[in-house]
């Protein structure tokens, strides 16, 4: 690209030379022609990862019209080789969407343990190694947010909630649960080819796909091969990050992604307080009737396992696991954002410092004025729920609560204005 980008300049300096009409004329058509082959070359070269920036533009331009053109015959039922065209020009146009977002980005180069110094060495498509980070949670733990921050970084591909067709069920082990991690790692992997259940169910649940706001626009634009593996694999290979939150799988179940040498995953554990858990649960139409969501039981039965998985992991994968507190994160976001970023190997890019600017409330007066702050959310359950209520919670939870640093509300008045937030170690 540098050489056509000469060749353009030396054209330009000739024409101004000569002063001639005719030569300018020349001039100006010798170098649309060097730019027409120098889109083609962009279209139609799946080697081209790093495009240049000057041809960003115009070539994105084109791209635009050339898939305008074949997505405007896609309601009549593109042709097998149609679509191929089309899925072509689409992660064509991506790729250049990736080079653009990771403009001016600072690589590892060794920090956090990942070599990487440009983006074709976290490029998949291009024989790299992306960066693959999973956070392990239930629900209405605070994942959402957590989620939505990843995704804010720079050219992250979000694989949202890969469970989702298994409905509101805790995923423990068995047969169950070597499926559910053979998708996850299938996901990570981009291999879409075997995911027939998950797609199917993506297409009349499409909030599979809306939290993956890279894919999805493109979705938007082209929903006749949004949901073909044809389309998700190539498109998929082109991310650097990929980040996915699961919400329906206890974490002893990830120690063999973990495990694999190749994989190289980062895991997160987010845990929350049951009581706010439960709080939060109850306002939800699609968890009563469901005991893996609505029993307080199994939600500290599983807050124990975790825990016991927990201390194995982060002694045996010091460096790529941990554990985190949603109370603690929402005291102090924009610290605790720094630190999983640094877990994570992803730089605090400014995307994500705005990203955080506009969805938390700077709290002046730190944990102190949070936790009195009846509207603050982690914290809303100390108002919500009756001290009978917090009490029936306790009692089947004082393990889990015991482990992850939880105090117990001893009366109502002390319910709602005590510190929720003790102490917890995995040692
Ligand atoms: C870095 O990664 C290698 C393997 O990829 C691992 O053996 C080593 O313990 C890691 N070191 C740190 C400090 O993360
Ligand atoms: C993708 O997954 C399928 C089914 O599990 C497998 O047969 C195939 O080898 C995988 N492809 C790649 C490139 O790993
Ligand atoms: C509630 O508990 C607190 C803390 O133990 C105690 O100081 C207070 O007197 C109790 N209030 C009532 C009404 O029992």
């Amino acid at each position: 690209m540098p050489e056509l980008a000469r060749l353009l300049r030396g054209a330009q300096a000739a024409g101004k030379r000569s002063g001639e009409p005719m030569s300018r004329r020349y001039s100006a058509y010798s170098a649309a022609l060097v730019v027409s082959v120098c889109l083609l070359i962009v279209v139609f070269s799946h080697q081209l990862g790093g495009a240049g920036t000057a041809l960003d533009r115009s070539a994105l331009l084109d791209l635009g019209r050339t898939i305008q053109g074949w997505s405007s015959s896609e309601d009549d039922g593109v042709d097998g080789s149609g679509r191929a065209a089309l899925i072509q020009a689409v992660v064509a146009e991506q790729r250049l969407l990736v080079a653009r977002e990771m403009a001016g980005y600072r690589y590892p180069e060794g920090r956090y343990n990942i070599s990487a110094r440009s983006l074709a060495d976290l490029v998949p498509e291009q024989g790299g190694e992306p960066v693959r980070n999973v956070v392990i949670t239930t629900w209405r733990s605070g994942s959402t947010f957590l989620g939505d921050v990843l995704n804010s970084h720079p050219a992250n591909f979000y694989h949202y909630e890969p469970l989702l067709d298994y409905d509101i069920v805790q995923v423990r082990g068995g047969p169950l649960g070597a499926r559910a991690v053979s998708t996850m790692r299938a996901l990570l992997n981009c291999n879409y080819s075997a995911l027939d259940h998950y797609l199917d169910y993506g297409k009349d649940h499409v909030w599979l796909f809306t939290h993956n706001t890279r894919l999805w626009e493109q979705c938007q634009r082209h929903p006749h091969i949004c949901w073909l593996p044809a389309f998700l694999t190539p498109f998929c290979r082109l991310f650097p990050f990929q980040s996915m939150k699961v919400v329906r799988l206890r974490l002893a179940l990830v120690e063999e992604m973990l495990a694999d040498p190749r994989l190289k995953v980062r895991v997160l554990l987010l845990v929350r307080d049951p009581r706010g858990t439960l709080q939060s649960r109850k306002h939800r139409d699609w968890c009563p009737g469901n005991p893996d969501c609505m029993e307080p039981a199994r939600l500290c039965a599983d807050l124990v396992a975790d825990y016991g998985a927990a201390l194995r992991l982060s002694s045996k994968y010091p460096d790529r696991f941990k554990a985190v507190r949603y109370e603690d994160l929402s005291v102090e976001p924009y610290r605790g954002v720094k630190e999983l970023f640094q877990f994570f190997g992803l730089d605090f890019h400014p995307s994500v410092q705005a990203f955080l600017d506009t969805h938390t409330k700077v709290n002046v007066g730190g944990v102190s004025s949070t936790y009195r702050n009846s509207k603050s959310a982690p914290f809303h359950w100390r108002q919500d729920l009756t001290h009978r209520e917090v009490r029936a919670i306790q009692r089947v939870c004082r393990p889990a609560m015991g482990y992850w640093g939880y105090r117990r509300a001893v009366n109502s008045s002390h319910q709602r204005e005590f510190d929720p937030l003790g102490e917890f170690r995995l040692a």
